[in-house]
Parts: structure tokens; sequence; C-alpha cells
């Protein structure tokens, strides 16, 4: 049996980009994923990066590329009533958005890793995990043609929404909360020229679409389609003409087709599991939560939990206190149900969800709000460019985003109140483990 101190499920950005800060720390570390090498760098997905992401891949040393080739976007657009108007990011916020796909992340992930000398195990079969209720966590695997085993620290199960990780803690230990929505997105790519250089989400009575883009000459489109469509009814021309149908007229006209090079169908979801932690076992990224792609969030919530969990087995290596650990869940909770009800949020205002004349008109009346309220865009400004990492101390938790208020609550905190770092992390401990390095 071979032996490390953090065994990883999955090598999505997640696992990856958990992998690299681990090493960069010394933290011994495997990288275990099923699928391989050529199917995990083909995967289209969203591509909006929060400030706070952009961070963690320029600390975990993977920025590079995406510092030359990322597109800053100060703002973006949306579209309804043959009219748009712009949220301006920076004006209401001070922070902007970069637009550098997760396919580029995550294939400059593996060529860090690999460059580090710890690239991932490809195609894995058979994972099984073991024990992570007591001390000594065991993955099972079978690899190059052989079994093996693995006795580790901690495992970090970050194999996403179908992965083994969240399936291998038995039901009765957690809560799950899931929306399915009654439709999803057909997305595709294109050599083409964006219709315009800020992001489009466009809110009509055929549906939602959304103008995207992965460089000066790569569109990303989307159009709400039925969760049972098949792409074999939507050759390209179709998608082009269905896209043009749903934007302000002054967008469509700067819409350039062209042949698609890639195309695919995503159902839209909601899904929360709580806690994110049993045991030893620690849930990450799209293992824990799903959102609807229309904020932007996935990609971001996953990095945050990286970041929460890297900064926590770090403390734990390095002092040997654990209460990071502890709070795992507790802290990523917090962010990730703020963004599941953002998600939702932009996702029920911008989908047609029936065909009950009522429900469109509210939608535009919203919108209509929206685009007339400095206080609303400013709300929506806040959560797309990334809401501030939650406290966790109770009596500044009001505070959150109001430096003055926290200037204010701190002055009325009672001087003997300030330090009880522990009380939350007894309740959380779930079930009993000890926190012993080997
Ligand atoms: N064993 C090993 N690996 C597995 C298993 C398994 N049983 N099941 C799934 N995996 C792998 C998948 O093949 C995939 O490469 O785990 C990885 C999970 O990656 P993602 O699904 O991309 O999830 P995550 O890394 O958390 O990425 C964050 O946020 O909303 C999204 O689009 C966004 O995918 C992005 C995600
Ligand atoms: C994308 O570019 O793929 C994208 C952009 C914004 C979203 C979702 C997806 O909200």
């Amino acid at each position: 049996m071979s032996r490390t101190q953090v065994a990883i499920i999955g090598a999505g950005p997640s696992g990856l980009l958990l992998s690299q800060l681990l090493d960069s720390q010394g933290i011994d570390n495997i990288v275990l994923e099923r699928q391989s090498r050529e199917h995990v760098i083909g995967r289209i997905r969203a591509g909006v990066l929060e400030q706070g992401t952009v961070d963690l891949l320029l600390e975990a040393g993977v920025g590079g590329r995406m510092q030359h080739e990322g597109l800053i976007h100060d703002g973006f657009s949306i579209g309804f009533e043959d009219r748009a108007f712009r949220i301006d990011l920076r004006a209401l916020t001070g922070k902007a958005v970069t637009v550098y796909g997760q396919t580029e992340i995550t294939k400059d992930l593996i060529d860090a890793r690999a460059a580090a000398g710890n690239p991932p195990a490809f195609e894995v079969g058979d994972i099984s995990l073991h024990d992570f209720e007591l001390d000594r966590p065991i993955v099972r695997y079978f690899h190059g043609g052989r079994s093996h085993e693995i006795a580790c620290d901690f495992i970090a199960g970050c194999d996403g929404y179908h992965g083994i990780s969240r399936k291998s803690v038995p039901s009765a230990a957690l809560r799950t909360f899931e929306r399915t929505y009654p439709f999803g997105w057909l997305g595709i790519l294109a050599d083409v020229p964006p219709a315009s250089h800020e992001l489009v989400y466009s809110n009509h009575a055929r549906g939602f679409a959304l103008c995207s883009m992965r460089s000066p000459r790569r569109s990303r489109y989307y159009v709400q389609c039925a969760s049972d469509e098949k792409l074999e009814a939507w050759p390209d021309e179709r998608f082009w003409d269905e896209l043009v149908s749903r934007l302000p007229a002054d967008i469509a006209r700067t819409v350039v087709a062209g042949p698609s090079i890639e195309k695919s169908i995503a159902p839209l979801r909601s899904f929360v599991v709580e806690p994110m932690q049993f045991g030893k076992l620690f849930l990450v990224g799209d293992a824990a939560h799903i959102v609807p792609p229309t904020g932007a969030k996935g990609l971001n919530l996953a990095v945050s939990d990286v970041r929460a969990l890297y900064r926590a087995l770090s403390a734990h290596y390095r002092t040997g206190r654990s209460e990071g650990l502890h709070r795992y869940s507790e802290q990523c909770l917090r962010r990730v149900w703020k963004a599941v009800r953002f998600s939702w949020w932009f996702t029920s205002v911008m989908h047609k969800f029936s065909d009950e004349p009522i429900a469109h008109r509210l939608q535009l009346a919203e919108l209509d709000y929206l685009a007339g309220s400095h206080a609303a865009l400013a709300s929506l400004a806040e959560n797309y460019v990334g809401l501030p990492e939650p406290r966790l101390c109770p009596t500044l938790m009001a505070a959150d985003h109001h430096p003055a208020l926290t200037r204010r609550a701190a002055k009325l905190t009672p001087t003997r109140r300030v330090r009880r770092p522990d009380r939350n992390a007894d309740r959380l401990s779930h079930p009993p483990i000890r926190w012993e390095t080997g």
C-alpha cells in the first residue's frame, strides 16, 4: 500500500487547482481521474472569472497565460423588449471580471502539474473510498492494469456532480436540496468575432439567449431550449436564426454567423449538499453544489471551496491547528447559498418558464426597474463580480459587505467577547474525529 497526505478524486478545475496549491506548500497529494487527459481538456465550459478566482490562479503560479490572453470586462448588457442596458461593473463595484475559458484553465493546470512532476493519474477505474469517518482513510482503484491502495490523511472529493465521493457518504448524514429547471442551454462555439465586446444576456418572449466569447476571434453563444431537445434538431443555420431572433435588433445586426466547432446541450439545475464534509472526506466544487450557469458562478464557487480547503490544510500541516478544517463546510456553504440564490434569481428573470402572458410581463417590469434603479443595479453587480469572503465572527455577520458597519460593529463588540474561536467548530464535528498527522 502506498501513502499520501491528500488523495484528490477528480481532475477538473477543483482537483487540479487544489493539487497545485498543496504542492506549493510541500503537501504530498495524488489526483485520480476517471476520464482520459484528452477528454478532460476537450470539455467546453463557462469562462467568466471573478477577481478572487484570478487571484488564486496567480497565487498557484498558473495565471501567466490567463493574464496575457484573458479579456478584462468592466461591464455587460441585458437586452429585453428590443433594447439593452449596460451594467457598469467597474463604476458600481470598483471591480471587473476576466473572460478566460475554463478549458484553458484546465490545460494550464494540467501542464503545471506535469511540469511539477506530479501529473494526475488519468483513466483510473473503480475508485472506492474507505474509512474516511476514521483516522486513516484508504482509496482503492484500478490503474495501469492492476489494483492500487493508498492510505492518506484526507480525501478531497473533487469529482463533480456525478462522482463517487458524495455517493460514498451514508445518505442519512447528508441533506440535499435540488431544483431542476424545465429547460436547458444549447451552446455553440464558433471562430467568428463576438457580436459585442462585452457579454449580452437577453430576455425574449421566445426564450433566453446569451452572447459570450473566448477571444476577439472566438464566440460562445447560447439559446434556451427544451430539456429534452436533441442536438440533431439544431443544424447551425437554425441556431443562428434562433439566436438572432432573440436579441435586440441593434445587437442582432452585429452577429457574425459561421460553422460551429462545438455544440452541446446542458441541463439547468440548482443543487446543494449539506454538510460539505464527512469525517476526513471534504466535498469540493460541483461534487457539493451546482448552480444554473446564468450568473457564471459554478467555477468561481469551486475555486472558493479550493481556497478554503487549501488554507485549512496548510494551517493544519504547518501549525497543527484544525479550526479551518472544522469550519470548512460552514464557511463554504454561506458563500454557496448566496451564489445559489443569485443564480436562481438571474435565471428566473431571464428565462421563459411558461406561455402565461403575465409571467413575461412581470419579468419585463423587473428588468425595467433594474435598468432604472441604482440600488438594484448595484446589487446585481456586486453579486456578479463576486461577494467578499464571508466572515465567521457572529457579531459581525450583518456587516460582511460594509466596511463602515464593520468598524462600528467592531467598536461595539465588548473586549471580553473577542476570542472564542472554537465554539462553532465544536458544533460542527460530524462525526467525532481526531485531527492528527501521520
Ligand atoms: N473517479 C474519478 N474521477 C471522477 C469520477 C470518479 N468516480 N467521477 C467524476 N470524475 C471526474 C470527472 O471526469 C471530472 O474530470 O471528476 C472531475 C470533476 O470535474 P468538474 O465536473 O469540472 O467539477 P469541478 O472540478 O468541481 O469544477 C468546477 O464548476 O460549475 C462548474 O463548469 C464548472 O466544471 C466546472 C465546475
Ligand atoms: C460562457 O462564456 O460560456 C458563459 C458566460 C457567462 C455565463 C455563462 C456562460 O453566465
